[in-house]
């Protein structure tokens, strides 16, 4: 099949859906590439590199509309565009399906077979081809990197000659793909985050990745993200009530507010309102990726940046992925190419238009003059349908106080217990034994208690690692004991023989254990 990319003709969109490094996969495949001249320029692909790598430049865009089975593109195509498809053409782009109803049905009426990549299902199997989070990952780490350069101030805390600077404090609310990056860069920049879903499950997430999870005490019977698509359920009044509530009380602290929150098909929920806007500190940001749908935010405009009375400066770009096009092309263009290999399974070029393929059923919205959307659910469940973990109650400052006392207490005890026990232990031993072996024994009993303290505190993940580097202890507790081996005394003899058996079986299993511990880092 012939597969052609445009230019794009939104203004301002600077990616394409063609790379020469996609191009070379999808020729793999079976495939003859063609790309308008310059249409990767904005890119940073010049007609160079990708006539280097065997694509055909065709310099009109009616003639590679014309001589193209396949045409890829990011952007929806406007009315005029499709006039320019013919019957049995396939389009691979976002489309938005819900919001562009008549432009689906002159794509089914031309007969396009239409794959809207924003409708490829979210489960396991489809992430390669998930063009909505591949966007939405860099949008999250760009909208952190715009915030930093409208927010005068470090991300990070600095105790410096010159004073303290205090860390600055961000907010992400919607902890999806985008939420999620941005928590990564914030707190990879040193910053203080926060971050808020209505989907408890990524209370872990969040907390894995260095942020804090923001609790709210609210008892609301959740739908599971497999009963969604892998997306968040609409949640109660009262549920918002009280999450407005949270958010009026974390307004005057935070610096830098980033807010993703959204459930597809739907207008984005209003979660910053104007007064907790008028109750930041002159100089904070917030940047609303959900601009495109409404915005989460009350003051957001549609691509502008504002700054309010107060100082506040509200970013609503919707091209964030464009800002980073080179970037966004290269993982788009992956997209789609797993895509097309999912529409090749032999490889030899022809297309199989599989309506039973879950992600190809999914993302078709026009095939064979008919209106395929809405698909039915995935038959296989989505990557969020895990089993819910029950959320530990937050817990008030008294009692982690008073649980922090009962620990220290217990600790102690066991401590006096131990050392009491010991030395009774030496005592006893004292009154029988020779005055050298007490010397020998109360050195034993030291290392004993110190080797315990040590080893005792790593964490289990660290005791493969211990486990090879005790080795070099067990060696030493072999020449000892081989030392002591060939003593007259039978109890000597047979004690030195149990410590060569145990420090070998120490050191074989430790040889052992490096040895896989190694495989799983090697090339097969
Ligand atoms: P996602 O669906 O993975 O994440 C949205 C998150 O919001 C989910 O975790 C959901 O549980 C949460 N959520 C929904 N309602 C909520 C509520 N009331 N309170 C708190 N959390 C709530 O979506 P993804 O892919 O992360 O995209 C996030 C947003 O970023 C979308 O609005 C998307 O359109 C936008 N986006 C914007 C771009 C830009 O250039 N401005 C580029 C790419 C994406």
């Amino acid at each position: 099949m012939k597969i052609g990319a445009p230019t794009e003709t939104v203004k301002g969109e600077s990616r394409v859906a063609m790379t020469p490094d996609s191009a070379v996969h999808l020729q793999k495949l079976g495939h003859e590439c063609f790309i308008e001249g310059g249409a990767g320029k904005s890119a940073g692909f010049s007609d160079a590199a990708y006539e280097a790598v065997g694509v055909t430049i065709v310099s009109s865009r009616a003639e590679l509309f014309s001589g193209v089975d396949i045409v890829v593109k990011v952007r929806p195509p406007d009315a005029k565009e499709l006039r320019q498809f013919s019957q049995g053409q396939t389009l691979i782009s976002f489309f938005y399906p819900a919001a562009n109803e008549s432009l689906m049905q002159k794509a089914a009426a031309a007969g396009v077979t239409t794959v809207a990549m924003d409708m490829v299902p979210r489960i396991s199997r489809a992430q390669k081809m998930d063009a909505l989070s591949s966007m939405a990952n860099i949008a999250g780490y760009r909208a952190i990197i715009e915030a930093g350069n409208n927010f005068g101030r470090f991300f990070t805390g600095q105790v410096t000659a010159a004073g303290k600077v205090q860390p600055a404090k961000v907010l992400v609310i919607g902890a999806g793909v985008a939420g999620l990056a941005a928590i990564g860069t914030a707190t990879s920049l040193g910053a203080i985050t926060l971050a808020f879903d209505v989907r408890p499950e990524v209370a872990e997430q969040i907390e894995s990745m260095g942020a804090e999870f923001v609790f709210l005490e609210f008892e609301e019977e959740q739908q599971d993200g497999a009963s969604t698509g892998g997306y968040a359920a609409p949640s109660s009044p009262e549920f918002r009530e009280k999450q407005l509530e949270k958010f009026r009380e974390l307004a005057p602290e935070v610096d830098i507010v980033i807010t993703t929150a959204l459930i597809p098909n739907q207008d984005a929920p209003v979660l910053w309102t104007k007064d907790m806007v008028a109750a930041m500190q002159p100089g904070s940001v917030i940047v609303d990726l959900a601009a495109e749908r409404g915005g989460n935010c009350e003051l957001t405009e549609e691509d502008k940046k504002i700054v309010t009375d107060n100082d506040v400066t509200i970013i609503g770009y919707t091209d964030f992925p464009s800002r980073m096009a080179t970037q966004a092309s290269s993982l788009f263009a992956t997209n789609i190419r797993h895509v097309i290999a999912d529409l090749t399974p032999n490889k030899d070029g022809t297309i199989v238009h599989n309506m039973e393929d879950d992600v190809i059923r999914g993302a078709t919205v026009t095939h064979a003059k008919e209106i395929t959307f809405p698909p039915p659910p995935p038959k296989v469940s989505a990557i969020a349908a895990q089993p819910k973990a029950a959320l530990a109650r937050e817990l008030s400052p008294a009692e982690k106080r008073e649980q922090e006392a009962a620990a220290f207490r217990a600790q102690t005890f066991k401590q006096v217990a131990l050392l009491a026990s010991g030395a009774i232990l030496v005592l006893a031993a004292g009154l029988v034994a020779p005055a050298s072996f007490m010397q020998h024994f109360i050195v034993f009993v030291l290392s004993v208690f110190v080797g315990l303290q040590v080893i005792w505190n790593v964490a289990h993940s660290l005791h493969t690692p211990l486990m090879a580097v005790t080795n070099a202890i067990s060696s030493i507790i072999i020449l000892g004991a081989l030392i002591q081996i060939g003593s007259s005394s039978v109890l000597i003899s047979i004690l030195a023989a149990a410590g060569v058996l145990m420090a070998a079986i120490n050191i074989f299993g430790g040889f052992l254990v490096t040895r896989r511990m190694l495989a799983m880092f090697q090339k097969s």
